[in-house]
């Protein structure tokens, strides 16, 4: 007998917020967020980034005080990024173990290094002059193999310098590789690598040039990190990585990307990270600042469906707030 009223009424589980949450398939946990920090050589007081409202450059201070706050907030983990007085050719201030980052990871391991997962984003474009995310040949090209060389040896200055985590972000093939070897070699096969394994030349990265002071002076980054339009490249990448030893593997950026961590997600065994970059801050942001949409809900909203796609761990410039907001 077939009635004119719908049998299967799926609202049945939308009418309380009770029954909402009792099914509910996705959950954000503050210990799987990450909170990406700046902290900048030679400033005295921590300087605002324009396109980023709410985040900082931090001085070593004041970056020892956010650090203790977003671990109380339940944050999982915080990536540092450095930024050098002096930039040269070959990125020198990013292995010196005198270096910005260095002395940072120092600090925080001092004060929050047994509470937390101390990250360091390994990369050159914070410390080149030219910006590029390597060293160059005599024609201006980003040189892969003396670039391994240099990432090896910064991965060693972090993981001495306190890192749990060392997380590559150059794009560079073999990298992986080359810092695992390293870091056996001087007895730190403890240290895991996060890769950044299918990073995307993103026009998202935009407000992060101003975070980290990182922008290329010629060109862009379209010849190492991979073109939008692709996406089983993004498996091969994770593959490579993988093969290389890297623990987990990381794509970027997050919410134009979705199909891409969820199957990075189905390929591997090792947790994904997704990375939801300046730009998808500096996004949410701008339009809430303006009233045009609700900037919590918002927020919300792009974490679930980042942790939906499959992430199981979220860099997010919003982690500390939310970790504070999930646990009220
Ligand atoms: C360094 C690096 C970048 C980001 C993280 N690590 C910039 C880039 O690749 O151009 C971007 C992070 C963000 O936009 O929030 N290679």
């Amino acid at each position: 007998m077939s009635s004119r009223f719908p049998a299967a009424r799926p609202r049945r589980l939308r009418r309380t917020a009770g029954l909402r949450s009792l099914a509910a398939q996705t959950s954000v946990r503050p210990g799987n967020l990450v909170l990406p920090m700046f902290v900048k050589e030679g400033i005295a007081e921590p300087q605002p980034v324009a396109s980023m409202p709410g985040v900082l450059q931090h001085t070593r201070d004041s970056l020892r005080k956010a650090a203790t706050e977003a671990v109380e907030a339940g944050v999982g983990g915080l990536i540092l990024f450095g930024i050098p007085a002096v930039k040269d050719s070959r990125g020198s201030a990013a292995d010196d173990p005198a270096g910005i980052i260095q002395l940072a990871l120092r600090d925080l391991t001092a004060e929050v290094g047994s509470d937390t997962v101390l990250m360091a984003d390994l990369c050159l474009c914070e410390y080149t002059d030219h910006g590029h995310c390597g060293v160059l040949t005599d024609v201006l090209d980003v040189d892969n193999d003396a670039t391994l060389e240099r990432y090896a040896s910064i991965a060693c200055a972090q993981a001495v310098a306190g890192a749990h985590v060392v997380a590559p972000s150059g794009m560079m093939d073999g990298q992986v590789g080359a810092i695992r070897s390293a870091l056996d070699e001087v007895g730190y096969a403890e240290i895991a690598i996060c890769a950044y394994s299918a990073k995307y030349a993103s026009a998202f990265y935009g407000p992060f040039r101003d975070a980290a002071e990182g922008a290329p002076l010629f060109g862009d980054r379209s010849g190492y990190q991979q073109d939008p339009r692709g996406a089983t490249e993004a498996l091969r990448e994770v593959a490579l990585d993988l093969d290389e030893g890297a623990d987990i593997v990381m794509v970027k950026p997050a919410l134009a990307y979705l199909d891409v961590i969820s199957r990075v997600a189905d390929a591997v065994t090792v947790p994904v990270a997704a990375y939801q970059v300046s730009g998808e801050y500096a996004m949410v942001e701008a339009a809430a600042a303006n009233g045009w949409l609700d900037r919590d809900r918002a927020i919300m909203e792009t974490l679930i469906a980042i942790r939906r796609a499959g992430a199981d761990i979220i860099l997010t410039y919003w982690a500390a707030e939310v970790a504070r907001r999930l646990s009220r």
